[in-house]
């Protein structure tokens, strides 16, 4: 049994043809009624997913702590445009502004941006924030112009990547069309891709993806930061390198499901290719990408250890051992401390910022 969205995504295969990947997810995730993140509440342990703000508050306060130190690097500026993409239930920013209350000058500073697309997120954002005023937008390129930080945590891999496989005559696109019984299913496109010359050489039975959806956001931020100033933090699962393979990946209640299976109730995502958005980002002049470093390392650099000792200070001894396991759980290279990856953009001719060495900062 597939669902409405499903039997409407089906319906415009039937009239229109086989739609890319790239297009079912858009679809699967984004439809303005039935999408994915526009309907359900996904994060936590009653969805299909747990984010690293939702695992311990050491995270949202590390990355404020970050951010405010950027924003001392910048000069200060009044206002700056606090931006994040895709916040979840709102946990990273309310720990990041907590964290940074005693910054002189900061909070009154701030010019606070959620880019999120989901009404329940949004409520969840809002009563989170109590105190705060923030502005939402459906899009990053609404943001008014202006200084920017920004952040972003497991927003690059909900964006829609189109997949190749290639065959012994070249590079084909998947797609995704009808079974004879009117059930969507994948298939190769006939004929070349005109993707084929962004796709890399390979035999036959590779497989490739491409988040034209990524790339173009990266480029819109490296613009952004390059004519108004300003840092971007992106932590997500992915790879360093541009490489072969497919990635794409389809989670319902915390359970590995078809990408298929069910749309608009199915979590649909890709792991990130982050040499392509720095590559984007970096066209614009006066930008550079720094890293991407794994997060156990950068969460290690900016303290963490030293931010587990003094929250065990005040905890029971159940508190502790919870705050030991979420420790683990963020830096582990085994969990999330190597697969995820941190990228900064910012100036080119700024030092490293910290996190992305293990020379201290000479910024900060
Ligand atoms: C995987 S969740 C991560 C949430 C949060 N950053 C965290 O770490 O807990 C992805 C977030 O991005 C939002 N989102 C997904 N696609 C989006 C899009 N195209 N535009 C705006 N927000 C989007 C989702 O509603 C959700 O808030």
């Amino acid at each position: 049994m597939t669902t409405e969205l499903g039997r409407l995504i089906a319906r415009r295969i039937a009239l229109t043809g086989p739609i890319s990947i790239a297009g079912f997810m858009a679809e699967a995730l984004g439809h303005p009624r039935l999408g994915y993140y526009r309907r359900v509440l996904p994060l936590g342990a009653s969805g299909d997913f747990t984010t690293a703000p939702e695992i311990s508050q050491m995270f949202g306060e590390l990355l404020g702590a970050w951010l405010a130190d950027r924003w001392l690097v910048l000069g200060s500026p009044a206002p700056v445009r606090l931006v994040e993409l895709g916040p979840g239930r709102g946990a990273l920013m309310a720990d990041a502004l907590r964290a940074t209350r005693g910054v002189p000058g900061f909070h009154a500073a701030l010019d606070l941006h959620l880019v999120e697309t989901n009404a329940p997120l949004r409520d969840a954002q809002r009563a989170a924030l109590l105190g705060f005023t923030p502005s939402w937008h459906e899009r990053f390129d609404d943001v008014p112009a202006g200084p920017l930080l920004l952040v972003a945590n497991e927003f690059f891999d909900a964006l829609p990547v189109r997949q190749f496989h290639r065959t012994a005559e070249g590079w084909r696109e998947r797609m995704v069309g009808l079974a004879p019984d009117g059930t969507l299913r994948l298939a190769l496109a006939p004929g070349l891709t005109p993707f084929a010359a962004a796709l890399p050489e390979a035999a036959a039975g590779a497989e490739a993806e491409l988040c034209e959806a990524g790339r173009a956001l990266a480029a819109a931020l490296g613009a952004r930061l390059g004519r108004d100033g300003g840092w971007a933090l992106i932590v997500d699962y992915g790879h360093d390198q541009s490489g072969l393979g497919s990635s794409l990946q389809a989670v319902r209640g915390h359970r590995g499901a078809g990408i298929l299976d069910r749309p608009g109730e199915t979590d649909l995502s890709t792991h990130v290719d982050f040499a392509a958005l720095a590559a984007a980002a970096t066209t614009a002049a006066r930008v550079r990408a720094f890293g991407p470093v794994g997060q156990g390392d950068f969460l290690r650099r900016l303290g963490i250890a030293a931010r587990t000792q003094s929250l065990k200070r005040q905890a029971s001894p159940e508190q502790a051992h919870a705050i030991d396991a979420a420790l683990a759980r963020l830096i582990a290279p085994d969990q999330m401390g190597t697969l995820f990856r941190v990228l900064a953009l910012g100036d080119d001719r700024s030092a490293q910022p910290a996190g992305f060495s293990d020379t201290p900062s000479d910024t900060t």
